[in-house]
This record gives structure tokens, C-alpha cells and sequence, in this order.
């Protein structure tokens, strides 16, 4: 069955025996001169939550640290971060952001209130990571602040004093506030949330509540920043659904419709985590099998078929995709580590999540006209992570390597690719043997990225590349020895990336894919 963008499984060679199977030759068309959507940078988007470790010690440690920071925040998570280009960062929560209430966080640490994170296993929050040390956190990254503001314990008023403290640049007294807790220059904060699964732990609304509500904080919550003014404009995320059903944006959608000058959203949020037992998450995330493997890949391919249903109901509202579906937080979910803190959410992250985050991010990169932002769920020691620490300790994990392979594909421009998928079974399931996708890279260079699921078997790869004259080819590899490979404070690089032999002859480009892995290759013109 051949393909242009979408998965396809070869049914004839999903008949036959394994290993012939997975020695023919995968073979893709791509033609240059076509171009899809963008695949807009945001997508590579991070979620960092007031949970766990993910901000205290895994972002912050403070000043008087004997691990070398900067105005407390680690410089050797900051340095890992740099390199992802990472384009915004969700903050604060998650279910944390409804119960969050920023003033407590402003002002000298030591005068902070110490406070329950109920949310999260009700641990001591000294607020010490408050608002201007996020905003320090963001500029120090290079990064975009997209804040979540609480709607559920919190008031219009709150969330609209709280934009002011940020972005007004008149000396109101909430700017002279800022400026004298050391911060005269107004922030720029790129996204807002309006609330977080409002539908749950955000408040358990109904849709048409959630919609009055979404109407008035849109309406009042301000960016004042006068450089976001013209350009460059906050744009406000509502809340959307978490379950494949439609009714919570087709009520947000419907509203949107006849929405005036009052009020307006530019983005839906999605949730959806890779479960594949179902809740509570029972899957391990060290120390498992082919089994394992095969299944919970078979359960993230779903988003491909969640976004589908849910862009149907935001096409018949908006055809001309104006409001983005922004998929904030995504992932895999794992059980917790044995002997950690089941609030704090902590698992192990292994070439098997470094594959299922290359299949969503293709996902998302085919639904580009739609999709233009995404935040995986969660950037350190918390959920699938980019970074676990241990104290002065830090990882980078595989998943941290498939968002740096996939930098050069940020606001790149989609090119059709033409393929059998194949398929590769274990146990009774049945995947696509390989997933690929193209692009023309913001330098002008052809980028391919091909998955090969196959966790057996290498896959020899030609592409026939029309539309471009290539002339010379470079490419790097992600796999590991096995599908539960992971990085280690002890191994820190089992799972790395490592260059990769690929040829080009008379227009065709040739290269051999390590069974389970992430290859990105990327051609000169
Ligand atoms: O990412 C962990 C939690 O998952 C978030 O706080 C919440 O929004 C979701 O249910």
C-alpha cells in the first residue's frame, strides 16, 4: 500500500515470515519541489510543572548551591536545554497552575510563604521558584514563556494583576513592583493557558461553564507589554479535551465562532499521554520487554487518530484553521520507580521513548496545518523527561537526543514522502515497520527522519529524490542494544546519537537503518 504522508501497513509483507520480511528494501519518494505545511517550532515545545523534582533541584537549587548555577538555576541543565533550541516552556502546571497563586512567589525569598503543593503529594513549596525566577529561567534557555494562569481556585482579577506584574511597562504600581524585585523591563510571555483540564483537575466544569469562564478571562487578563503589542501578540490557549470525545470542542469551537471584539482564543489544547494499559499506568519504564515495546508504540500511534477526530469538529467551525490545536502535553506515561515518590511522577526514560517521541513528533509535523505547538510532558526528572538529576548528577536522556536530532526540522517546510510502511509484528501485534518523514530545512537543506520500529531487524532505505540536485549527505543515529537501552549517571551515553553511513548515487539516496531507531539525515543541495 503506498502512502503520501499517512502510515500504511504493507499487507502483503505483514504476511510473510519475519525475517524475509525485514530484509526487503524500504523505498521512499520524495520530491522536493512539493511542499506541505510548516512544522512550526513549537511543536518541540517542554512542559515544566511545579511537580516533584521537575523544578526544585531538577531546575532549581538556588543560589548558595554548591552545584554551579546561576542566580540558583543549574548551569548544567541550562547548557543541555540551549542546545534543543527549546521554543516554549509550560509553566506552572498542569494541574498545579489552578491552585497556584503567584504573589505568594514575588518579593525576597526568604519573606516567601511556604505552602502545600496539594496537587502534587501535598510536599512544603517554599514558592522560591516564583515568577522573575521563571522569567530568568526562560532568558537564560533562550525561550518563550507560555503561562498557565489559574482559573480554578483563582480570580479574573488575580490572573489580570498577575500579566500586569509581567508585561506592564507604565509605571503602575504592579510594574514598579517588578521593577523593584529587580526586573524594570516588562517580560514578553508568548502564550497564555486559560486553565487546565478544566474538565478535571482544573475545577471538573462542564463545557459550558468553562466556556463562560474562557470568555471573561480572555476578555480581562491583558498583555501589557507594548512591544506585544502590533507583533508578536500573546496568543490565549483554552482549554481542550483530554478523551478521543468531541463535546468539549465542539462547545469551545461553537463559542469561538461568534466570538466578537470582547474576546478571542487563538489556540485548543489537547492532552493525550501513551497509556497502554490504561490508568492508573502500570507499564515499566526500565527493565521490560519486546512485548512491552510492540504494545505501547501500537498505543501511541493513536494520537495520529485522536488529532483527526478532534481537527473534524475545529474544521467545520474554522476551515480556515486559524485556531491551532496546541497537543500541551503528551507522552508516556509510565509506572512510578520503585522506591520514588508516586506524586512525583518519576520514571525511567529508554530507547523505546525516544522512538515513540519521533513517531508523535511525525504525527504532528503531518498535522502541521493544525498542529502548530506542542509540549511534551515534562522537561526533567518528572514523566518522560529531557534531563534526570541527582543532586550535582545529570543525564541527558534518549528523548533528549530525538528533540536535538529533530532541531533542524523547527519551522521547517513538510515534503511529501511516498512509502510502503511495511509491517513489524511481535506477539500477535502489529506495527508499521518504518515511519519517515521529509522537509526543507529554514537553511534550505532536504532533512529526512525515518523510525524504524522494527526492534529486530535493520532496514536498508532508498529514497528517490527528485526536485533537488543533492550534493552531498550527512546522517546520525539513535538506538541502543536493546529497546529498554538507557542513559545512566554511571553510562551516560548507551543511547546517543552516532553518525551513520548514507550514499547518494544519480539521484538516489541510500542508507541502512539500525533495527529500533531514529535516523535523521540531511542533504545539501
Ligand atoms: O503532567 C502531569 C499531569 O497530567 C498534569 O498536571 C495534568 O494536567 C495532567 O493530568
Amino acid at each position: 500500500m503506498k502512502c503520501s504522508f499517512l502510515l500504511g501497513l504493507g499487507l502483503m509483507s505483514a504476511m510473510m515470515p519475519l525475517q524475509v520480511m525485514a530484509v526487503d528494501t524500504v523505498h521512499l519518494s520524495i520530491d522536493a519541489s512539493k511542499t506541505g505545511a510548516r512544522i512550526d517550532r513549537n511543536i518541540f515545545g517542554q512542559f515544566a510543572e511545579n511537580l516533584g523534582h521537575g523544578l526544585y533541584e531538577g531546575i532549581w537549587v538556588g543560589p548558595d548551591s554548591s552545584i554551579p548555577n546561576t542566580r540558583g538555576i543549574r548551569n548544567d541543565v541550562v547548557a543541555a536545554l540551549r542546545e534543543l533550541k527549546v521554543p516554549n516552556v509550560r509553566w506552572p502546571g498542569g494541574c498545579f497552575a489552578d491552585q497556584y497563586h503567584w504573589r505568594k512567589g514575588i518579593g525576597p525569598r526568604d519573606k516567601r510563604p511556604a505552602t502545600v503543593n496539594s496537587a502534587w503529594g501535598d510536599v512544603i513549596d517554599t514558592n522560591a521558584f516564583g515568577t522573575d525566577e521563571f522569567m530568568d529561567f526562560i532568558q537564560q534557555i533562550g525561550s518563550t514563556p507560555y503561562v498557565s494562569i489559574n482559573i480554578g481556585s483563582g480570580t479574573p482579577q488575580e490572573a489580570a494583576e498577575w500579566l500586569e506584574y509581567m508585561t506592564a511597562a507604565a509605571p503602575t504600581a504592579l510594574a514598579k513592583e517588578r521593577a523593584a524585585n529587580g526586573h524594570p523591563e516588562p517580560y514578553k510571555v508568548g502564550y497564555l493557558g486559560i486553565g487546565n483540564e478544566s474538565w478535571d483537575c482544573g475545577g471538573a466544569m462542564t463545557p459550558d461553564y468553562y466556556v463562560s469562564l474562557m470568555k471573561v478571562y480572555s476578555r480581562f487578563v491583558l498583555n501589557m507589554n507594548p512591544a506585544q503589542r502590533s507583533k508578536d501578540q500573546m496568543l490565549k490557549i483554552a482549554v481542550g479535551p483530554g478523551t478521543p470525545d468531541t463535546e468539549w470542542t465542539e462547545a469551545v469551537m461553537q463559542a469561538w465562532k461568534k466570538h466578537t471584539w470582547a474576546w478571542d482564543i487563538n489556540g485548543l489544547s489537547l492532552h493525550w499521554y501513551t497509556v497502554p494499559n490504561g490508568w492508573p499506568p502500570s507499564t515499566n519504564s526500565e527493565k521490560f520487554g519486546l512485548d512491552d515495546y510492540v504494545k505501547t508504540l501500537k498505543s501511541t500511534l493513536f494520537m495520529d487518530e485522536f488529532l483527526r477526530k478532534q481537527e473534524a469538529v475545529m474544521d467545520k467551525y474554522d476551515p480556515e484553521k486559524k485556531v491551532t490545536l496546541t497537543v500541551d502535553e503528551w507522552g508516556a506515561w509510565h509506572a512510578p520507580l520503585s522506591g520514588s515518590n508516586p506524586a512525583f511522577l518519576v520514571q525511567q526514560n529508554s530507547l523505546r521513548d525516544a522512538i515513540l517521541a519521533s513517531l508523535n513528533l511525525n504525527i504532528f509535523s503531518r498535522h502541521g496545518d493544525r498542529v502548530r505547538m506542542a509540549n511534551i510532558a515534562q522537561m526533567i526528572n518528572v514523566l518522560q523527561a529531557m534531563i534526570l538529576t541527582d543532586k550535582e548528577k545529570m543525564v541527558l536522556t534518549p528523548t533528549y537526543y530525538v528533540f536535538k536530532m529533530y532541531v533542524p526540522f523547527q519551522d521547517a517546510t513538510l515534503i511529501p514522502v511516498a512509502f510502503d510502511a511495511g509491517a513489524y509484528t511481535h506477539g500477535g501485534v502489529s506495527l508499521p515497520r518504518v515511519d519517515a518523514i521529509a522537509a526543507k530545512g529554514a537553511d534550505g537543506k532536504l532533512l529526512l527522519e525515518i523510525t524504524n520500529l522494527d526492534a529486530e531487524n535493520s532496514a536498508a532505505v532508498d529514497a528517490d529524490l527528485t526536485g533537488i540536485t543533492a550534493k552531498s549527505v550527512k546522517a546520525e543515529t539513535l538506538t541502543g542494544a536493546e529497546v529498554d537501552s538507557i542513559n545512566t549517571f554511571e553510562s551516560p551515553n548507551s543511547v546517543a546519537p552516532k553518525p551513520a553511513a548514507a550514499k547518494l548515487q544519480n539521484g538516489k539516496l541510500s542508507v541502512t537503518v539500525a533495527p529500533r531507531s531514529v535516523t535523521v539525515v540531511s542533504i545539501e543541495p
